[in-house]
């Protein structure tokens, strides 16, 4: 397992729609092991491979909040939604690739997922709470899309302004 760098926004790559992947491979096997121990290293609850600069339909997740409980990783493979409450839910959001930003999102309360697992089979399930909120977060990536497009276009602005600021003093540093 190798822990990679979690791209910033504004990233081109951060905006693209990504591609299904179709069935397992082990490149996708790696891909995904890679994922999870970026994401649990960060720490934070999800991750999509397009903040890894890959293109594909495919993220993980982990929204166990309670530390001493076992880690319940979840790979998720050209996952889509196949229904989705008509209760609503408003969570305080942030994203790996806009550290220290968080701002309220309103999505949908429940939604059901559909999505091929490392198995090679086809999974369906049920999420709410925390877990529904990360699932849908996550699902926006693979379409090109972050938390911060639901917001509105002053604070959109405001956070972005602030990671060109982060990612120029990063790349001073690294100089
Ligand atoms: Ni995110």
């Amino acid at each position: 397992m190798t822990i990679r760098p979690i791209l910033i926004h504004p990233d081109p790559r951060l905006k693209k729609v990504c591609a299904p992947l179709g069935r397992v491979t082990p490149e996708i096997e790696t891909l995904a092991a890679d994922m999870l121990a970026t994401m649990y290293n960060a720490p934070g609850v999800g991750l999509a491979a397009p903040q890894l600069g890959v293109l594909s339909r495919l993220f993980v997740m982990d929204c166990t909040k309670d530390p001493a409980a076992a880690p319940q990783p979840m790979v998720l493979i050209d996952p889509e939604i196949v229904q989705t409450s008509d209760e609503l839910n408003t969570y305080e959001e942030g994203c790996l690739s806009i550290p220290d930003q968080y701002a309220d999102v309103t999505r949908p309360a429940e939604v059901r997922m559909r999505w091929t697992g490392l198995d090679g089979r086809i999974h369906e399930r049920d999420f709410d709470g925390l877990w529904a909120t990360c699932a849908q977060h996550e699902l926006d990536h693979l379409n090109g899309r972050l938390f911060i497009d639901h917001l509105g276009a002053m604070k959109r602005q405001m956070i972005t302004r602030k990671m060109v600021k982060l990612k120029r003093e990063m790349e001073r540093e690294r100089a």
